[in-house]
């Protein structure tokens, strides 16, 4: 067990032994308020299954809305979920500067607001729960250098509404960018893709191969969705399997990809761990305690106090043993059959 789940395990147990209150009564009156910005990827499907198996597991009402990625349905959303009186918030936020509203009303009510995988920007954020994204695109710049150490490179980068993003693009950069300075690799585009859409990844990437006569050896993909947009437009080329690209969240589409040797890599960021520590924290602050961090982010108005989990690359040489034996995805999903 590692320290934060040993702290969350701990102050469960607190929560359900140490109140003034009936246990079975205190947990009863906690209200859990969820916004969860899409449903579009298997990553956001798997996140949701998680937390709701976190409330289940203990018997705690949770109230989730989806906002599909739209900042002003995600505000109404979160409004509609104080209006009935939730104990702690978590959101996922559609656009990290927009969210900030959310936070200032659920201060209002003295809900406190746990940023979740996605921090919220210039707000008094109680606790950001997430992995530690800059070593994300630090893994991919580094496993895609290390294939490609010369050559000209197409950078996608996620949504600009998403904290994240940013966050993955200057991990990715601090290894590529000493690389191009360098003249060995040539950044011929440098984009990114709106709302995190494979549908724009691959539309860019059939404007970067038109534009050097497909004449590109890397494609720095900052996730799965991505990626499999991207890899289209590489098929249309006939350079499927032939142009490493990388990617992020051990979406059961990409460990197919790279199996069948078309996606190189891809960021392992588990779910799992991820929901158990943010509803940990939530029943910690439900119960009127603290939660586990290991670090602070600043977010423009504040260092936010944070719990950042440890992602991990995987190729086709671990997938087996961290993805399939871990029990992240089912054999047959990776492997076919
Ligand atoms: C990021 C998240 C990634 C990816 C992306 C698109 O914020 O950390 O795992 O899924 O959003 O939803």
């Amino acid at each position: 067990m590692r320290n934060y789940q040993i702290f969350i395990f701990v102050s469960s147990l607190l929560l359900l032994c140490g109140c003034d209150l009936e246990p079975q009564k205190s947990l009863k009156k906690i209200k859990i308020g969820l916004s969860i910005p899409t449903q579009r990827e298997e990553r956001w499907v798997r996140d949701l299954e998680q937390l709701r198996k976190e409330a289940a597991a203990l018997g705690v009402e949770m109230l989730v809305q989806i906002s599909d990625n739209d900042a002003a349905r995600q505000l109404a959303q979160c409004e509609n979920l104080l209006a009935q009186n939730i104990t702690v918030l978590i959101v996922a936020p559609h656009d990290a500067a927009a969210a900030s509203a959310i936070v200032e009303k659920a201060a209002l009510q003295g809900v406190k607001v746990i940023s979740y995988d996605r921090l919220i920007l210039n707000a008094d954020v109680d606790l950001y729960v997430s992995f530690d994204n800059v070593k994300v695109g630090e893994i991919q710049g580094r496993y895609i250098t290390r294939m490609v150490p010369k050559g000209n490179y197409v950078v996608l980068s996620g949504a600009p509404t998403d904290n994240n993003a940013a966050l993955f693009r200057q991990g990715a950069m601090n290894i590529l960018q000493p690389l191009a300075d360098r003249g060995d690799i040539r950044i011929v585009m440098d984009q990114p893709v709106k709302d995190w859409q494979p549908i724009e990844a691959m539309k860019l990437m059939e404007n970067a191969l038109t534009a050097n006569n497909g004449n590109i050896q890397a494609v720095l993909a900052p996730n799965d969705g991505t990626a499999g947009g991207a890899i289209q437009a590489l098929a249309l080329y006939k350079l499927a399997g032939r142009v490493p690209v990388t990617g992020q969240d051990a979406e059961a589409a990409a460990a197919k990809r790279i199996m069948d040797g078309t996606q190189t890599m891809t960021v392992f960021k588990d779910t799992r761990q991820l929901a158990a520590a943010a509803f940990g924290a939530a029943m910690s602050f439900a119960a009127g305690g603290r939660a586990p961090v290991n670090t602070t982010v600043p977010n423009g108005k504040k260092d936010v106090p944070s719990l950042l989990l440890e992602p991990v690359a995987i190729d086709r040489n671990n997938i087996g043993k961290i993805l399939v034996q871990g029990g992240y995805l089912p054999r047959e999903e990776v492997y076919g059959r």
